[in-house]
């Protein structure tokens, strides 16, 4: 049985003091949900991981960075290595977000070494996948999914598995309010956990837990989790109030 994974990619948004109310607003508001029968996760901006860290000390909500950078250390001004977002708190690195590969230009290449970097350094990253509108419309969704899972899981084994989630993310959906309805969702899911099987295993494919993201809410939250291959959701833009956010939370239990 895979237990229900929620998480809120924060983006860039937030302030010092707005971010650590809201992470303690949430952990308070789910008190003796969030982390024990529900996996819960904030990805606040880099600078403000340290005050929300300490904010959620006493919960069990667990803490990642929104991106990382794959090298140990040295002249890559600007990144952020695993060791960094360990070293203030962090248990989860997202790894191919669609801002990333598609605003910053990320390639499969580039996520794949992203996310060996994070099971590497002791994180637990969430590879992001999903089409765009013109590959949808063009029947590529498949193609394009098989393509960013088997690239980003490139030499990551079976029991480096254990670490890692998907996230489908139709970028058509993300910001949009337009959400993928839960039989499209449902569709994507159980392809995503096919190819799982086939790239290593039936049992392995059951195990890996694999999240919706696209203008998720509190009012569609119960019914994509209802999906049989939907095991959590990766929310934005109703990740920044605490009430929406605590209302998707409950909806997982
Ligand atoms: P929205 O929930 O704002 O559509 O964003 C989804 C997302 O990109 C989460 O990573």
């Amino acid at each position: 049985m895979r237990k229900a994974f929620i998480a809120g990619n924060w983006k860039m948004n937030t302030d010092a003091s707005g971010g650590a109310a809201l992470a303690k607003g949430i952990a308070e508001a789910t008190d003796g949900i969030a982390g024990e029968s529900v996996d819960v996760a904030f990805f606040p901006p880099f600078v403000y991981l340290q005050s929300v860290v300490s904010a959620v000390s006493s919960s069990s909500i667990g803490i990642g960075g929104q991106d990382i950078y794959f090298e140990e250390k040295g002249a890559f001004t600007g990144e952020i290595s695993a060791a960094m977002l360990k070293d203030v708190g962090c248990v989860y690195a997202l790894c191919g977000h669609s801002e990333r590969r598609h605003v910053i230009g990320e390639s499969d290449e580039l996520v794949n070494k992203k996310v060996l970097a994070s099971i590497s350094g002791g994180l637990m990253p969430i590879l992001c996948v999903g089409e765009l509108i013109e590959e949808r419309k063009a029947e590529k969704t498949e193609e394009v999914v098989e393509r960013q899972v088997r690239a980003g899981l490139k030499d990551v084994s079976a029991e480096k598995m254990a670490a890692v989630t998907v996230a489908y993310e139709p970028v058509w959906a993300i910001g949009t309010g337009l959400t993928a309805t839960p039989d499209q969702a449902q569709e994507v899911h159980a392809f995503i956990r096919n190819l799982l099987a086939d790239m290593y295993d039936a049992k392995l494919a059951e195990e890996v837990r694999i999240q919706y993201g696209g203008s998720a809410k509190a009012d569609n939250a119960a019914e994509l989790m209802g999906q049989k291959d939907i095991d959590g959701l990766l929310v934005g833009g109703a990740s920044l109030k605490v009430e929406d956010f605590a209302a998707i939370i409950k909806a997982a239990v």
